[in-house]
């Protein structure tokens, strides 16, 4: 795999990959084995939209990390997991171990009757099963839809619904910080609503007792007990799916992003080997959870399809200890690093004392994903977690767009604190301005928009075409819009400002505003909702609820706790409001839309210079909710 190991050379290969984009990925897709080589590299138009990479390619993912490493690099550790209370004893699955693990889940499967091309929800902690998990469907060519183990019994019946899924992954229970979660009770309310699920199989972690419904219900020690550990891999087209993965958008429910299997095969492992510079031998280790894109393609499929050692860590960052992270680094000798900057931020507020027993020597490179890093973080992180001598590389990319887009190249790009910096080979961003026009050039600031595919980017939204060519092929005919505001400063550096929609992005997760208001609005005493992002410290983005209900009923405070509550149950913890206001009404247009500037400019505790608010319905309730929200 050409790999950059200079700053000319990025350069060099970046040129090469725009002018002659199918020659390029084609020289790197050469490097996978397939079972029958493709017709043609490309083939593609962002009007209907459709995009095919590697056409009529054959090729199964998981042959491309077992049967390829498994002489090789048979007893290198492929996963390190770390669990969540340090007392219990780690585990290592070398490449070996891993590749029976999978087969024997493999075969489970089949027995349990899934076939290609079926879903398989997995709803599970972050254990090595869940690897084996994903990695058993994709052998057998099943289709996997992970769900983030926070969300809410509402939340996984909505996705489960959605992709039809016939059978469920999950646990007894997850271990999280101090904290025992019951997830199998999340799984069987969710399952009262949804016919399509056959099967569950349940792996025991907890200990948790949990009921098993005859004929539904089996536990995953069971179901692989007597299976082979081998299984050939199924033969897959280059474009059937890998997996659906569920994401905000401004509008209506999360959508299943669909990403296909040659493309995003080569383009995580292409990203993964150059932007964190992996040399063989390294243990890298990435914090985030697999309900997320970041662990799909950098905790799973692009450290294993470069043969690499990665790191799984069960818990959380401040349990038992807010060093917990940099002892993890000392206890397995981490290489390269990937957070979000909320951890960051997190962790700074308990100050540079945890750290100080902890060495952090074996650290060769940093990086950051999910939001923009501030200044401060960024500094924080390179001084005493990197300590100035470990490049940090700020990694942009989405759950559409499969793989890092834009990023550092680490020690080789040149980096500047909360600049993602530039496109990788093979990326094309341009900057339009409102009206779709091109802004050459440095020193511009506009919509960002991709104007070439990229072999891991998103085909469709599952169940759903039309949404999939509303959302991201329409604002700006003939491209890829990401929804995001971005900069580009005097020296051609790229830096993300932001969403220019209706998400926001908390803690690095995505969220609707219109669905965390169509979960307020489920409480019976509430009238209207409207949700904005506001600057905050930790999270990067908080939630401000403005509220309209009826308060005959309930104190102020026990309404705001029951709302809380309400949106926790219906989506999950993440999406729980940090502010309420109640208000007598909300701004609105005269078509009776509401005006969300007005709301965002509040909720940052800035009042002045409103703008124009003439054109409003209701003007003076712009002083009324001022009044209620003390700006
Ligand atoms: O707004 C951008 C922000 O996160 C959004 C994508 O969210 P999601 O699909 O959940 O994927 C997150 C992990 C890849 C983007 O539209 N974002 C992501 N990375 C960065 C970022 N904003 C600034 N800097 C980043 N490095």
């Amino acid at each position: 795999m050409p790999k950059i190991t200079t700053f000319s050379g990025y350069f060099h290969e970046y040129q090469k990959s725009i002018v002659q984009p199918q020659k390029f990925w084609e020289r790197i897709a050469e490097t996978f084995h397939w079972k029958k080589r493709w017709t043609n590299v490309l083939d593609w138009n962002f009007e209907e939209p459709s995009v095919k990479w590697f056409v009529d390619g054959k090729l199964n993912i998981t042959e491309n990390i077992f049967e390829r490493f498994l002489y090789t690099k048979g007893d290198q550790p492929a996963i390190i997991w770390e669990p969540n209370n340090p007392k219990e004893a780690y585990r290592v699955l070398t490449y070996r171990d891993l590749y029976e693990e999978v087969n024997r889940f493999s075969n489970a499967l089949k027995s349990i009757a899934v076939v290609k091309g079926d879903r398989v929800v997995i709803y599970m902690p972050m254990v090595p099963e869940a690897a084996v998990a994903m990695l058993a469907c994709a052998r057998i060519g099943a289709i996997h839809s992970v769900v983030f183990a926070g969300f809410s019994s509402t939340s996984l019946a909505d996705r489960i619904k959605d992709c039809k899924a016939k059978v469920v992954l999950t646990s007894d229970g997850n271990f999280r910080g101090a904290k025992t979660i019951p997830v199998k009770d999340v799984v069987d309310e969710a399952l009262e609503k949804c016919p399509s699920v056959k099967s569950t199989v349940v792996l025991k972690r907890t200990n948790t007792e949990i009921n098993m419904r005859v004929g539904r219900d089996m536990w995953w020690h069971d179901v692989i007990e007597n299976e082979s550990t081998e299984c050939n891999a199924e033969t897959m087209d280059s474009e059937d799916m890998l997996f659906i993965l569920y994401t905000s958008g401004s509008t209506g429910k999360p959508k299943g992003v669909v990403h296909t299997t040659g493309g995003y095969m080569v383009y995580t492992k292409y990203s993964f080997e150059n932007v964190f510079q992996y040399q063989q031998g390294d243990v890298y280790w990435c914090t985030a959870d697999i309900g997320w894109i970041t662990g799909h393609s950098y905790i799973i499929y692009g450290p294993l399809l470069a043969g690499a050692t990665t790191l799984m860590f069960e818990g959380v960052p401040t349990f038992p200890h807010p060093g917990r992270f940099w002892e993890i680094v000392d206890k397995h000798q981490v290489n390269q690093f990937y957070t979000a900057p909320t951890a960051i931020r997190a962790l700074q507020t308990h100050g540079i004392e945890p750290i100080a027993p902890f060495k952090l020597d074996s650290l060769k490179v940093l990086g950051t994903v999910g939001e923009p890093i501030n200044e401060e973080a960024w500094h924080w992180y390179h001084d005493h977690i990197g300590k100035n001598r470990c490049p940090i590389v700020d990694t942009w990319w989405q759950t559409e767009t499969g793989g890092i887009l834009v990023s550092p190249i680490a020690g080789i790009t040149p980096t500047k604190p909360s600049y993602a910096t530039m496109p990788l080979p093979g990326i094309q961003p341009v900057i339009l301005d409102n009206e779709g026009n091109e802004l050459f050039g440095n020193s511009v600031e506009g919509n960002l928009c991709i104007k070439f595919p990229w072999p891991s980017m998103l085909r469709t939204t599952y169940g759903d075409h039309e949404r999939c060519r509303q959302t991201y092929f329409s604002s700006f005919p003939g491209y890829y819009f990401t929804g995001d505001v971005v900069r580009r400063d005097e020296d051609g550096y790229y830096r993300i400002l932001g969403r220019v929609d209706d998400v926001i992005n908390v803690s690095g997760h995505r969220m609707g505003t219109a669905e965390v208001e169509n979960a307020i609005d489920e409480h019976p005493l509430v009238i209207e909702s409207a949700v904005v992002g506001y600057p905050h410290d930790i999270k990067g983005q908080g939630i401000f609820a403005f509220v309209i209900a009826d308060m005959s009923q309930r104190s102020e405070e026990s309404l705001i706790q029951e709302i809380r509550e309400t949106v926790n149950r219906i989506i999950g913890p993440i999406a729980k409001p940090d502010k309420i206001l109640v208000v007598p009404g909300l701004p609105k247009t005269r078509s009776g839309k509401i005006m969300r500037r007005i709301l965002r400019k509040i909720a940052s505790g800035d009042a002045s210079n409103l703008g124009d608010t003439s054109t409003l319905l209701n003007p003076e309730v712009v002083e009324d909710i001022k009044k209620a929200a003390g700006v």
